[in-house]
C-alpha cells in the first residue's frame, strides 16, 4: 500500500520522505488554508520534495472553470494530480484532463455508485472519506471494502486512495481489505510506529543493561 501524506507542512512532509514514508501528497482547500500559504507556492515547494502524485484541489464548481483550474495547477509539476470534487462537473473535468495526459484525483466519494462512475471517467484515483462516514455511524472501512470488490470484479484500474484518516488502526485495515493508496495526516503516520509494549519492553532492557554495567561503544 502506498504511503501519501495528507498535508501542505512542508517540514513535516520533509521529515517523513527522508524516512521512505512518502510516495505522494494529498491536499484541499481546507489544508491549504491550515498551512497558511499561496497554494501555488507551497505545493511548488511540495513537488521539489516528493516525486510522487500531489494532489492540488480545484475550486470552481462548474466543468469548464475546473478544467482551467485544472490546467493551472498541472503547470506546477509533472506529479500534480488534479483533484476535482464527485460531481457530475468534476466528472466532466476529469474526462478531459485525463484525456489529456494528467492524473486526476476524484474527491468527496460516499458511495460505490459515486466510485464506480468515477472509475468510468477515467479517474486515476479515487479518493473514499473514512473518517467522515465513521463521523455519520456509517462504515467508511466497508465503503473501500466493497469498492475494492467492484473494482477487481470488472478490472477498474482507478487507484483506491483511503482518505479521511484519523487513526493508525484505519492505516491497518485499509491494508488489509486492499486500498491502493492511504492518504493521512504526519501525526498518523508517526503513530504507526507506536505500541505500548514496544515502549515497555525498550524500558525493561534499559534496566537490565544498565544493571550489566557494560558499554557498546
Ligand atoms: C484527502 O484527500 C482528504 O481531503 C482528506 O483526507 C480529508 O480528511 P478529513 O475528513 O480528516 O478532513
Amino acid at each position: 500500500m502506498k504511503f501519501f501524506v495528507d498535508s501542505a507542512d512542508v517540514a513535516a512532509i520533509a521529515e517523513l520522505n527522508d524516512l521512505g514514508m512518502v510516495d505522494g501528497v494529498t491536499t484541499n482547500p481546507s489544508i491549504i488554508l491550515k498551512s497558511g500559504r499561496d497554494i501555488i507556492e507551497v505545493t511548488r515547494e511540495i513537488c521539489a520534495i516528493v516525486s510522487g502524485p500531489v494532489s492540488a484541489e480545484v475550486v470552481a464548481t462548474k466543468a469548464d472553470d475546473m478544467i482551467a483550474e485544472g490546467r493551472k495547477l498541472a503547470t506546477i509539476a509533472p506529479n500534480i494530480a488534479v483533484k476535482v470534487p464527485l460531481t457530475w462537473d468534476g466528472l466532466r473535468a476529469c474526462k478531459v484532463l485525463t484525456g489529456e495526459g494528467k492524473m486526476v484525483n476524484v474527491t468527496l466519494c460516499f458511495s460505490v455508485n459515486q466510485a464506480l462512475i468515477a472509475a468510468k471517467a477515467g479517474a486515476t484515483f479515487i479518493s473514499p472519506f473514512i473518517g467522515r462516514l465513521d463521523d455519520i455511524n456509517l462504515d467508511g472501512m466497508e465503503l473501500i471494502a466493497d469498492i475494492r470488490q467492484v473494482y477487481d470484479n470488472y478490472g477498474f484500474d482507478t487507484q483506491i486512495l483511503a482518505a479521511s484518516i484519523r487513526s493508525a488502526n484505519h492505516v491497518s485495515q485499509c491494508a488489509l481489505v486492499g486500498a491502493d493508496v492511504m492518504t493521512a495526516p504526519p501525526a498518523v503516520i508517526k503513530a504507526l510506529a507506536s505500541h505500548a509494549l514496544t515502549d515497555k519492553g525498550l524500558e525493561q532492557f534499559e534496566k537490565d543493561w544498565a544493571k550489566t554495567g557494560q558499554k557498546i561503544l
